[in-house]
């Protein structure tokens, strides 16, 4: 309750002034975030590497309804794409790149503001397109992020289209949907990279579990169905009884079949841990300076983090 009450609330105004004016958030957002520039996540990324980890960056941004914002979005990933092919980063797709679709322009065009069309759908699908040449041209790879239900159908659809030409582009599925079952089953074919995480949206009743409990045993469903198939399993999450059954699955797998995935300043002691059992573990590292609903659903994902963070905003701290 409290998860969607704040989820909502993220949407005024006043809140997000609130929230991004407070010199307390800062130390908040350093938790969470890389820093503003590409030169701060390229530091990150060498930081993450040189501890064993492999990276995902993501530049932050979404739901832009701006034509000229969706196309510096696509050139910023161009430009970090090459500036960590030289320095040596990207081989392998040791450090590759995440990307929203709606911060791509997904919802352009969009005049009712309910969900995609075909002129959004286009325009995101063009600019998706130039981030997988860079990717290829790097080395690496490129996974498209999972938003609000309104948007599945199309970022599936995106990261399928561009499948079939740039083998390595990733989707990524929310346990929390109701539908996400049944993309998994289609999804777990040869070499197809899916991530697949809990869902940090506030969603609809009929399109998703509402309850927790409901949401990980999806959660376990959906990975006994990934780490059975063909595919390369992406698995992100910080929780420790699905990270504890993942490990037993992957016993049944070559350590570099999959990979588990967890978020920058999340569990960093776990992401070791793993790293020196010998799993394979991406850290996703978001960067740039519009972080907030990035970091309303890290605050939202984590009542202990919420409550500090108000007490912060109180004492002016
Ligand atoms: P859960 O929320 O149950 O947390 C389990 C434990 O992890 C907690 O008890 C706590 O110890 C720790 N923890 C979790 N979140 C924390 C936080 N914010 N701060 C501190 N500790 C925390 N979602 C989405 O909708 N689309 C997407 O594309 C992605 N992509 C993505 C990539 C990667 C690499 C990860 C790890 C996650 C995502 N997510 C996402 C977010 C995901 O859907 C989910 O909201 C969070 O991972 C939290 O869920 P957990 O699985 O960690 O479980």
């Amino acid at each position: 309750m409290l998860r969607k009450a704040l989820l909502a609330a993220a949407a005024s105004e006043r809140i997000r002034e609130l929230v991004t004016v407070t010199p307390a958030t800062r130390t908040v957002v350093d938790r969470y975030v890389a820093g503003e520039s590409s030169e701060h996540a390229v530091t990150v990324a060498r930081t993450l590497r040189s501890a064993g980890l492999l990276v995902t960056l993501d530049y932050l941004g979404e739901e832009t309804s701006d034509a000229q914002r969706a196309a510096a979005t696509a050139a910023q990933y161009v430009h970090l794409l090459g500036k960590l092919a030289a320095e040596g980063l990207t081989e392998d797709g040791a450090v590759e790149v995440s990307v929203k679709p709606t911060a791509l322009g997904l919802l352009l065009g969009s005049e009712d503001g309910i969900g995609p069309n075909v002129l959004g759908e286009r325009v995101a699908t063009e600019h998706l397109e130039r981030i997988a040449v860079a990717a290829r041209e790097a080395g690496t790879t490129v996974t498209v992020d999972a938003e609000d239900h309104r948007t599945t159908d199309a970022s599936l659809r995106m990261a399928t289209a561009l499948r079939e030409r740039f083998g390595s582009v990733g989707s990524v599925v929310q346990a929390a949907l109701r539908r996400t079952e049944t993309d998994v089953r289609e999804l777990a074919a040869p070499g197809v990279r899916v991530r697949l995480c809990k869902g940090a949206y506030a969603e609809p009743a009929d399109e998703a579990f509402a309850v927790k409990h409901d949401v990980d045993r999806s959660f376990a469903r959906c990975l006994r169905i990934l780490m059975a198939g063909p595919g390369y399993p992406m698995i992100a999450t910080h929780d420790p009884r699905l990270i504890a059954i993942t490990r037993s699955l992957g016993l049944g797998r070559s350590a570099d079949s999959f990979e588990h995935q967890m978020l920058y300043g999340v569990r960093p002691e776990e992401q070791l841990r793993l790293a020196a059992a010998g799993a394979q573990v991406r850290v996703y590292v978001p960067y740039g300076n519009d972080w907030y609903r990035y970091l309303i659903r890290r605050l939202a994902e984590r009542p202990a983090n919420l409550a500090l963070f108000l007490r912060s905003l109180g004492s002016g701290s």
